[in-house]
């Protein structure tokens, strides 16, 4: 039944997947979250476990994602309704599919807003704004910002407006483009602002025993779920948009070592931003379980220091913002590729409707900063805090759970046997840990946080 090619259009080789699934991979998950994340929860043992769930539980679920994308070529939600009949399961699994579209949908909302301080950093750095500063005109100047409920709000919208146009445009057109030469920018960039750290800090071996200094005493079940909810997170998965993207993937190339390639150019790319902030987090004094602004208190400084600096800094957040932007559009591309098929529409509207949606549920992230900002909606969480800790860390692990049932147990024999032809040797590996391990894995981890908390 498996189709060859797909109605919204194809990746043009196996390269332009990896592209594309490490251009929604790599994004505001490694370079702004994976920093803040692993200082608030005490570094080493949580970068352990994270790096755990990446290969025992992420890498399988992308193979499996890969894998139902390829085999029914549609939107998530449309592929789980052929692949389920197909296999004589029970159109149930669709579930997937929807519960994908609406994290997918939650997630993007708050990613604006992140997407949106991203974007306006670029010009605060470009202006030479932070030229000698120091920490403290830092974290004053981030604070004034995020307080500023029209210019947060303002370049939100500015986010999603790209976003959207840039999906208009279609799979291949812009974002293959895109993906091609600014994500090997990124990388460059990011290498020299390692280099950057490990030269001039003087802090550098602090900042690296704090990301693998093993206290495994400090980690409670909360912090080992947060680790999951990065894992999938920063891997895009649990909510169908590398299956999306699998469903433009031809036909002949190897799942599982295409997954794996994508998944460890993520993990480098955060472990070095990592290595970046750390560093320079001792180096000037500053609190390393601060959250969110972690990396706009920080970075800054290190440009404002550093001899080109100003151009240097605006140059790098440029490319954050297109690494941000390339995990967007796979937010939206299942939820797009759906509308489509569904409405028989143009990406053109379906991609209006969803960002005008996103838009609205998103000035609740907007305003967490500002005028909302003494609103607990759970705890003490923010409603941006609680969006992503609902989405990331409850969510996404339960759409892992699923996807990793359906295709490990559910799924033909027939069907997966013969998607897996290129992939004989870690075939039986995969196995293994798509039905026991990852869902087991990620069902213990619920368990006992929620026993223990
Ligand atoms: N992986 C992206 C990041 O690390 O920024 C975020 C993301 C994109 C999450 C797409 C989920 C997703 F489906």
């Amino acid at each position: 039944m498996a189709l060859s090619e797909s109605a919204h259009g194809m990746w043009s080789s196996r390269l332009m997947f990896i592209l594309a699934a490490a251009g929604s991979a790599v994004g505001l998950g490694n370079i702004w979250r994976f920093p803040y994340v692993v200082g608030d929860n005490g570094g080493g043992a949580f970068v352990i476990v994270y790096l755990l769930c990446i290969f025992l539980v992420g890498i399988p679920i992308m193979s499996s994602e890969i894998l139902l994308g390829r085999l029914g070529r549609q939107s998530p939600i449309n592929t789980m309704k052929t692949v389920a009949s197909s296999s004589g399961a029970s159109p149930g699994w669709q579930i997937i599919g929807w519960m994908g579209a609406f994290v997918g949908f939650m997630i993007l909302s708050f990613y604006a807003v992140i997407g949106g301080w991203i974007i306006a950093y670029v010009f605060k750095l470009g202006s030479g704004d932070f030229s000698g500063m120091d920490s403290g005109f830092s974290g004053s100047t981030f604070a004034d910002f995020t307080g500023n409920v029209w210019s947060v709000v303002g370049w939100h919208s500015l986010f999603l407006i790209i976003t959207i146009f840039i999906t208009a445009r279609g799979v291949s057109r812009g974002l293959e483009t895109a993906v091609k030469y600014l994500m090997p920018a990124l990388f460059v960039m990011l290498a020299v602002l390692v280099i950057y750290a490990a030269t001039t800090s003087g802090h550098f071996v602090q900042g690296l025993s704090f990301m693998f200094s093993l206290d495994f005493e400090s980690l409670s079940w909360n912090s080992v779920l947060l680790a999951m909810g990065q894992a999938f997170f920063t891997l895009s998965l649990g909510m169908g948009a590398i299956m999306a993207y699998g469903a433009y993937m031809p036909k002949d190339t190897s799942i599982i070592g295409t997954a794996t390639t994508v998944a460890l150019l993520d993990t480098t790319v955060a472990l070095m931003s990592g290595l970046v902030i750390f560093p320079l987090v001792f180096a000037n004094g500053l609190e390393i379980s601060q959250g969110p602004g972690l990396m706009f208190v920080t970075l800054p400084v290190a440009f404002g220091q550093m001899a080109g600096g100003q151009l240097f800094g605006c140059v790098f957040f440029i490319l954050v913002t297109v690494a941000a932007i390339t995990s967007a559009i796979s937010l939206v591309e299942p939820v797009v590729a759906w509308i489509v098929e569904k409405l028989k529409t143009t990406r053109v509207n379906s991609a209006l409707i969803l960002g005008g949606a996103a838009w609205l549920l998103g000035l609740g992230s907007a305003f967490s900063t500002n005028i909302w900002a003494d609103v607990h909606i759970f705890a003490e969480m923010t409603y941006l805090d609680t969006m992503d800790y609902v989405s990331n860390n409850l969510l996404l692990p339960l759409g892992g759970i699923l996807i990793a049932v359906f295709s490990g147990w559910v799924l033909d024999k027939k069907m997966r046997d013969s998607e897996m032809i290129n992939d004989s040797a870690y075939y039986p590996v995969w196995q293994v840990l798509t039905r026991f391990v990852a869902p087991l894995a990620v069902f213990t981890v619920f368990i006992l946080t929620f026993v223990t908390a």
